[in-house]
């Protein structure tokens, strides 16, 4: 803690809460400004102040957080906390970018009120999101030099301008398998039909509703060169035949003409130039058979198959339980969250490349 954090809280406070030893001087432990730097895989700033990011990035040390800023060789993450006018400021902008781009990973500030009572760019990025650049930070980048696309959510195919038919899909296993492979060091695009999910930092996001919109979407991306593609969205397998271009009035019995939609992996697998392609078969019963007849027909290398009936499987909860099948063989994966699931796929992917 530096003088000025003890300002706000106190050493004890911080010490019981975290059930571990705080430092706040130079002088109270002997060389513990060698000794922590010495033990960490990671140094975490947050928040960092304009005069703390300034002393980083001009060497000064005479406090024990800068000398220990200056002894440490890892990976260093600073969350920049300020009033949105020092944040704004050219020094500190200088200051900050000498960070950067020498390699400092820097997360937030965020827009909103301030401390100081003023609206602005500025805030401190929120714990999960410090937490999760953190993970990124220290995962494995054995996806380097990857370019991967991913799906997530459902699409919508409209019967008139103001009713659609869709599916239950939130997005969530999706979203995680983006989160996952962006930590793993690949360049990530993430298509994505409705959701209410934050966008995930680090990655390139496509908003798009309909099956149509999608496919377009992926072709262009195919087209940049992707090297992975992974369906995990639920593309609607039927449109209305046609689409009316005012609202359906209510009256009598309507019967509705469907179409069946492009499918996505067919189309991507069916290019001279294809990508590894990942699909998720969601089904309906333990019926693996049709999860690999999928993979076959639609020319995956490899699919992760659910079912969606399951308690705390498939569509809008947090966890998934899934087999993973490509050309190698299975790997079972119980009960767990999707972020779990989304490590275990983008394993069985790298163990697939080497
Ligand atoms: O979003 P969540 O709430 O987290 O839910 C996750 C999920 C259940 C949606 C996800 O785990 C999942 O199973 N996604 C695939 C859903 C699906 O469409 O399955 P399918 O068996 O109908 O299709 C097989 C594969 O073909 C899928 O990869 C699908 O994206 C793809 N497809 C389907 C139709 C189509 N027109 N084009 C396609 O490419």
């Amino acid at each position: 803690m530096t003088d000025a954090a003890r300002h706000f809280v106190t050493p004890l406070s911080l010490q019981t809460a975290s059930q571990n030893t705080v430092y706040t001087s130079l002088f109270d432990h002997p060389l513990a400004h060698i000794r922590l730097p010495s033990e960490a895989d990671l140094m975490v700033v947050a928040p960092a102040t304009a005069n703390i990011i300034g002393k980083f990035a001009n060497g000064i040390a005479d406090d024990l957080l800068s000398t220990c800023f200056l002894a440490f060789r890892g990976t260093a993450v600073i969350a920049p906390s300020m009033n949105w006018r020092m944040y704004e400021n050219p020094y500190f902008r200088e200051n900050l970018s000498k960070l950067v781009s020498s390699g400092i990973i820097q997360v937030g500030p965020e827009k909103g009120d301030l401390a100081c009572g003023e609206k602005g760019k500025g805030r401190m990025a929120e714990v999960p999101e410090i937490l999760e650049t953190i993970k990124g930070a220290l995962s494995l980048k054995d996806l380097a030099g990857e370019k991967i696309v991913v799906t997530a959510g459902p699409t919508r195919e409209y019967l008139d301008p103001v009713r659609f038919i869709s599916n239950r899909s939130s997005g969530k296993m999706g979203f995680a398998l983006a989160r996952e492979a962006r930590d793993r060091g690949a360049g990530v695009v993430l298509i994505s039909g409705p959701s209410t999910l934050g966008r995930p930092s680090g990655v390139d996001f496509v908003g798009v509703e309909t099956a149509e919109e999608m496919l377009g979407a992926v072709e262009k991306e195919m087209d940049k060169g992707a090297s992975v593609l992974i369906m995990a969205a639920a593309v609607s397998d039927f449109g209305p035949a046609e689409t009316s271009s005012g609202k359906l009035e209510k009256g009598g019995g309507l019967a509705l003409k469907l179409r069946p939609t492009a499918d996505i992996v067919s189309t991507i697998a069916g290019r001279r130039k294809r990508p590894f392609i990942i699909g998720f078969a969601a089904e309906t019963g333990k019926n693996i058979n049709r999860a690999k007849k999928k993979m076959t027909d639609k020319g995956m290398d490899m699919v992760v198959f659910n079912d969606v009936t399951e308690p705390g499987a498939g569509f809008d909860v947090d966890t998934n339980r899934v087999v993973i099948i490509d050309g190698r063989g299975e790997t079972r994966c119980d009960l767990m969250s999707k972020e779990q699931v989304a490590e275990a796929v983008i394993d069985r992917l790298v163990e697939m490349k080497t």
